[in-house]
């Protein structure tokens, strides 16, 4: 129907005859002359409508209200002095329209296009509306690119692309699963994928080599920013690979999606044990685009004065005294502050929030000083390379508790000082998970990664030192994606079943195929999934993932456009053989 888009006239186009589609983003009426914004995906451009170009048009134009669907026939000229539009990018120009049809009208909006002030539910019911802005345009525009490059480069490299089921078996990443019912076996279910991982496993047991997909995958999990319960992935596999084989594919890959948004980063990436992380940044997934980091102390404290420190300090492997020096932070944080700070950690667990300030010549002033020995107090100004002006923080109590306490500080107190320089891309592999995970108090051992991770050190004999081949990808504080070397001998899957206390039962009922599988012939494999949305929400610099998803879910894991999930026919669920048991009043 077209012969152009708005956006694409320029003062070269002046004189041409044109046939532009869109939306009215808005009308005005200048006494007699109409001029209409006339929007499409490229841009916006105006159209006037004088009664002395065309009477037709002009009276067509007199019932254009805000998106109304238009097709304008008519000529480009340029604005003349004084009339142009330095915001717009064909601003300079206009289109004399001869020919105007109203080919839809549109209800009052709910909401003005592109007002984020507007109650988020209500821009979800509408989701097409806030889809009309032009910067969530762009932002799909990216997200198509990101997948284009990523099929490019994997193609390149020799992966193929293959779909795995979606109605399926549970698989092991650890979270619920979504289940759907079978109407030809009653009381039995489908799971829908937490992601192609045992699929993955068995194209390499296949001989297929190289596998990828951009992998839908399903978890009925608590939903945050950056979380949703329907999600996509770029799924990797590989056979006969090493480790840093594996990190320099998904690197290539990372480095590839980044040069197609614009931005070079360059590969390799720093590389940090999982227990380094844990010490110095109290996450897994720390932030390095700001220091901050997290000093041990806790030697220091062995025979102080400070009871409750004194006593933390008696059991070093289970405890942790963590020191958090800011540079400035004597200036720049009140009282207020810090107790809004000590309230922060309160949520996380944390029995106090030490502090100390360094004044002028070293000397120390807070609540704790009067306890603090000459000599605990040179070691720690030294310890944590502290000058005149600075604040140090403490965490003191159980390693797991105060480590993830600390480590929400120091996010925290970024956002506070604006420590954070938003266009830096800080990567990070860390690597050197331990292989289980074993809660104090609990009996039950879990697998860190998931159970078909390979050890690096299966024969040792303490299992909390088992390290697995798992890496994990983070940028700027983001868990962007994760992978492993697998499993492909049935002794050690075994020996893994064993020490989680899967039962043989057990692993046969779950993941009997893949066991089996394993019997013949499985090459040494590993690979890697990138979460796909997290990475378009990262380029895009969004802080929330629903703006990178054309149809996403409310935190809540409801789709307002749709209503799903809603009650189905009584008849839909007899063929299922389900009754529903009505939820117990409260
Ligand atoms: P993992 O469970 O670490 O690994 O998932 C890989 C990446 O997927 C993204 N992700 C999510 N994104 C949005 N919403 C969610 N609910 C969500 N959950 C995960 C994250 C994460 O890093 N099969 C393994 C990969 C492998 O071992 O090869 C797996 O799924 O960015
Ligand atoms: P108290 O003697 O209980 O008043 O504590 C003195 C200071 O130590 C206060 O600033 C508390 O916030 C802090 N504090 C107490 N327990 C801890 C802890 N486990 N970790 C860090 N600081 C603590």
């Amino acid at each position: 129907m077209r012969t152009d888009y708005c956006a694409q006239l320029s003062e070269k186009d002046v004189g041409k005859e044109v046939v532009l589609c869109g939306w009215a983003n808005s009308y005005r009426d200048h006494g007699g002359v109409i001029f209409i914004d006339l929007r499409d995906k490229s841009g916006i451009v105006q159209l006037v409508c004088d009664p002395a170009d065309s009477q037709e048009a002009h009276k067509t134009a007199t019932r254009v209200r805000d998106e109304y669907v238009l097709i304008a026939k008519g000529k480009v000229r340029l604005r003349g002095e004084g009339l142009e539009n330095p915001k717009l990018k064909t601003g300079k120009i206009e289109v004399v329209v001869e020919e105007l049809c109203i080919e839809n009208e549109s209800e009052p909006l709910p909401f003005l296009i592109g007002d984020t002030s507007v109650n988020e539910e209500i821009r979800l019911k509408y989701r097409y509306l806030d889809l009309r802005t032009k910067d969530a345009f762009h932002t799909f525009q990216l997200r198509s690119k990101v997948a284009i490059a990523a099929r490019n480069f994997l193609d390149k490299n020799g992966f193929l692309e293959v779909e795995t089921p979606i109605l399926t078996k549970s698989t092991p990443e650890g979270a619920r699963d979504y289940l759907v019912p079978s109407r030809l076996y009653p009381g039995e279910f489908y799971a829908l994928p937490q992601s192609p991982q045992l699929f993955k496993q068995l194209l390499m047991v296949a001989g297929f080599d190289r596998y990828f997909q951009i992998a839908k995958c399903f978890r009925d999990e608590d939903l945050r920013a950056d979380r949703q319960p329907e999600f996509t992935q770029i799924d990797v596999e590989m056979s006969f690979c090493t480790e840093d084989e594996v990190i320099a594919i998904a690197e290539g890959l990372i480095a590839e999606i980044f040069k197609a948004s614009g931005i070079e980063v360059k590969p390799p990436f720093k590389r940090m044990s999982y227990a380094e992380a844990m010490e110095k940044y109290g996450s897994d997934k720390p932030d390095l685009r700001f220091g901050l980091e997290l000093v041990d102390v806790i030697d220091i404290f062995e025979d102080t004065e400070l009871k409750v420190f004194r006593e933390i300090a008696q059991f070093k492997n289970i405890n942790r005294i963590k020191a958090l020096p800011v540079p400035g932070g004597a200036d720049r944080l009140s009282r207020k502050d810090i107790d809004a700070l000590t309230d922060f950690v309160a949520k996380f667990g944390a029995k106090g929030l030490a502090w100390v300030k360094v004044k002028a010549g070293g000397e120390l002033q807070g609540p704790i000083v009067k306890f603090l020995s000459e000599e605990e107090k040179s070691a720690l100004v030294q310890r944590c390379s502290v000058k005149e002006g600075d604040l140090i923080f403490f965490g003191a109590g159980k390693k797991r508790v105060v480590l993830d306490y600390m480590g929400r500080l120091r996010d925290e107190l970024a956002k506070r000082l604006e420590l954070i320089d938003n266009e830096k891309f800080e990567f990070v592999w860390i690597v050197d998970f331990p292989m289980f995970e074993i809660e104090e108090g609990e009996v039950k051992i879990k697998a860190l990664h998931h159970p078909f991770t390979m050890p690096k050190n299966i024969d040792t004999e303490d299992i909390e030192a088992m390290t697995s081949q798992a890496y994990d990808i983070v940028l700027n504080g983001v868990e962007l994606g994760g992978g492993s070397i697998r499993i492909h001998k049935t002794e050690i899957q075994k020996r893994i079943f064993e020490i989680l206390g899967i039962s043989q039962e057990e692993a046969k009922e779950k993941f009997g195929f893949l066991l089996e599988a394993l019997q013949y012939g499985a090459p040494p494999h590993g690979g890697f999934a990138l979460g796909f949305d997290r990475l378009v929400m990262l380029l895009s610099k969004k802080d929330n993932i629903r703006d990178v998803i054309a149809f996403p879910k409310t935190q809540k894991a409801q789709c307002l456009l749709t209503n799903a999930p809603s009650p189905v026919d009584p008849e839909q669920l007899k063929e299922l053989h389900i009754r529903i048991r009505e939820p117990k009043k409260v």
